[in-house]
């Protein structure tokens, strides 16, 4: 028998003046996009902003159906629309924020386990570090600086 350990290093701020400016925006794109969220069965709106390598900042929401597992996730609507365009690669961070309309949201969001594993394989693809800032409504951020072996230290992975 073997025993593992993992480090996991993150970073959690609790004034986002301490952020590159570029982060701020990212953060409050993010923000930006809860409003197009679509979340009648949830409310929980959801908002995603990925930054690419040349700059451009693409926005998602969560789009939920009344055939529920229709839906798909902020995230992912985000990603999917970059990996459509041929840009997949071209991703560089990711913010995520949410609000919802039962409790105020005061703790950083966590991407649910299915867009962790996208998000590992667009790192994987452009062979950079894929930078994750995730916060509630309000309350502190927390900071990755990559996804592989921090936010899914065990992916799936088809080369078994
Ligand atoms: N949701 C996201 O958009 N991103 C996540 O990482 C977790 C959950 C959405 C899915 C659903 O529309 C709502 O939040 C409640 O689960």
């Amino acid at each position: 028998m073997k025993e593992g350990a993992l480090q996991i290093l993150y970073r959690t701020y609790e004034d986002r003046e301490e952020l590159e400016p570029d982060e701020r925006e990212l953060l409050e794109k993010a923000w930006e996009a809860t409003d197009h969220a679509y979340a009648p069965f949830s409310e929980f709106k959801v908002g995603c902003a990925i930054s690419l390598v040349d700059g451009e900042i693409v926005l998602g929401n969560n789009q939920e159906n009344r055939a529920y597992p229709s839906g798909l996730c902020a995230e992912r609507t985000a990603m999917f629309f970059i990996g459509a365009q041929g840009r997949g690669a071209d991703i560089r961070k990711l913010a995520v924020r949410a609000r919802s309309l039962k409790n105020p949201v005061t703790r950083p969001v966590m991407p649910c386990g299915a867009c962790r594993q996208v998000m590992l394989e667009y790192e994987e693809m452009a062979e950079a570090h894929f930078v994750i800032l995730m916060q509630g409504e309000t309350g502190s951020i927390l900071r990755m600086e990559s996804v592989k072996g921090t936010l899914l230290p065990f992916p799936f992975d088809l080369d078994l």
